[in-house]
């Protein structure tokens, strides 16, 4: 491909790639037309998703007023669980199943939208919560067909859920996440209005921005499509195809935009344009990463969450340990792209550049360690907790975060060099403190 010399053909190497996305609406006040687009969507007895601290915001009454007016019929799930697990999938699943819906409507963050999207799976498909889950912890068999119509109206703006074809979950018994990863997942419109962010505390803000800037950068410096092996048939193309330059155009904006406007929305709540600029960027890094894919650090990250011992974080529900989302990516990221940058040092660089780092005169060989410095640098300025060791692991648990990244192949995949048992042990160790 004559775009880029990183996506020079290789022999056997797939030839295309793909760009899918929902329907998105963006824009301040756009949740007013939600009644409007689900009835022409078809909805008229729609559930409405949400958890239990966003159902008391003013984002969900103006959800709920506009599918009112609209004249549907409206029944509300408020007891999504922040980072959902197999327990709580479940239990929204069975609401949907008994409830008959014909549409469905989700107000929240990733973890409403992705809950959202495994009911209305479950519900049109029945079968065991890990059919359709991605190999080898599930049988990944392939979802039958289309689901009912879902319309994700995110009050985050780091996961992009509403782009994206996957819906995580956390395996209690095995501690560790996983995810369903398939196209019919995808909801059928995102309603993006910034205006839901102004509630979200700045704890969150900060993990979403860097849930963000790792979508792009893992996107960026991804192994490229044309490295991976043409597809028998086109259906059989995977929904995660490496680096393409769609992907590199929505990344790089998006890295420039969460680094112009991360510290302003963490430092001044009431800066609406900053988070009308975040929820942009997050939605144009999630149509990015949904085609490209995540590699290093959203690999680990799964373990990183799934193994968490008694941090609770300030900002989310105190009612169980967590490591967010955001956090447990980017407490690996620094390490990650130390390892990366040599697989493609000029796109580490221009990671970088994006995000404001001087690198002009920098050696390629510095490429992995100059992005690593930037984002430690960021992770200082909105007060990230110092690597691993800052949200309670220590060296004696490099073993078992080692063995539960090991199962994530689709992600790993992706990675731009090969990553083994011993890279993990290495990188996990490198990830323990920063500063
Ligand atoms: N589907 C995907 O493509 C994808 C990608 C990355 C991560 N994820 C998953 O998404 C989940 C994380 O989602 P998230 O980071 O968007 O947040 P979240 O849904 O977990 O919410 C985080 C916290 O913020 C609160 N909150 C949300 N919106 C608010 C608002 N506007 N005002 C006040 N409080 C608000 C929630 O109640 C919760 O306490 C994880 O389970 C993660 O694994 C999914
Ligand atoms: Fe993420």
């Amino acid at each position: 491909m004559a775009i880029d010399p990183y996506y020079a053909p290789t022999p056997g190497g797939d030839i295309a790639f793909t760009v899918e996305a929902p329907t998105l609406k963006f824009g301040v006040g756009a949740i007013k037309e939600l009644g409007e687009d689900a009835k022409a969507l078809g909805m008229s007895r729609v559930a409405l998703y949400t958890d239990p601290r966003v159902a008391k915001l003013e984002h969900v009454a103006r959800a709920r007023a506009s599918l009112e007016a609209a004249g549907l019929d409206v029944a509300v799930y408020d007891e999504v669980e922040v980072e959902p697990t197999d327990r709580s999938f479940k239990a929204a699943a069975a609401f949907a199943v008994e409830g008959k819906f014909d549409g469905f409507v989700s107000v929240g963050g990733g973890s409403t939208m992705d809950t959202t999207k495994a009911a209305n799976l479950y519900a049109t498909y029945p079968a065991d919560l890990f059919a359709y889950v991605s190999a080898p912890l599930g049988e990944a068999r392939p979802v039958p067909g289309p689901l009912r119509p879902h319309i994700a109206c995110p009050t985050t703006f780091g996961t992009a859920s509403e782009t994206t074809a996957i819906a995580v979950f956390d395996i209690l018994e095995q501690e560790m996440k996983t995810a369903i990863a398939q196209r019919p997942l995808r909801p059928t419109l995102g309603i993006v209005d910034p205006a839901g962010l102004m509630t979200l505390p700045v704890q969150v803000v900060a993990a979403n921005g860097f849930d963000v800037f790792s979508h792009a950068i893992e996107s960026l410096t991804a192994r490229p499509f044309t490295r991976r092996k043409a597809p028998e048939t086109p259906a059989l193309r995977p929904l995660f195809q490496g680096a393409n330059p769609y992907g590199d155009i929505a990344s790089l904006e998006a890295i420039k935009l969460v680094g112009a406007n991360i510290e302003t929305a963490v430092k001044r709540p009431e800066d609406l344009a900053a988070r009308e600029a975040l929820a942009f960027s997050g939605m144009l890094a999630g149509i990015g990463f949904g085609n490209t894919g995540c590699h290093v650090p959203h690999a680990m990250s799964y373990a990183v969450a799934g193994l968490v011992k008694d941090y609770r974080p300030e900002g989310w529900p105190d009612d169980h340990a967590m490591v967010p989302h955001g956090t447990s990516v980017i407490l690996n990221a620094p390490a990650a792209f130390r390892f990366t940058g040599p697989a493609c040092p000029e796109r580490h660089l221009k990671a970088a550049a994006a995000l404001g780092a001087e690198v002009r005169n920098l050696p390629l060989e510095r490429a992995g360690e100059a992005l690593a410095d930037q984002v430690i640098s960021l992770m200082r300025a909105t007060g990230m907790p110092n690597g691993l060791r800052g949200v309670g692991y220590g060296e004696g648990d490099i073993e078992a975060l080692t063995e539960r990244t090991l199962p994530t192949r689709r992600l790993l995949d992706i990675c731009p060099r090969e990553v083994g048992r011993d890279d993990l042990r290495r990188l996990f160790k490198d990830a323990m403190s920063y500063w």
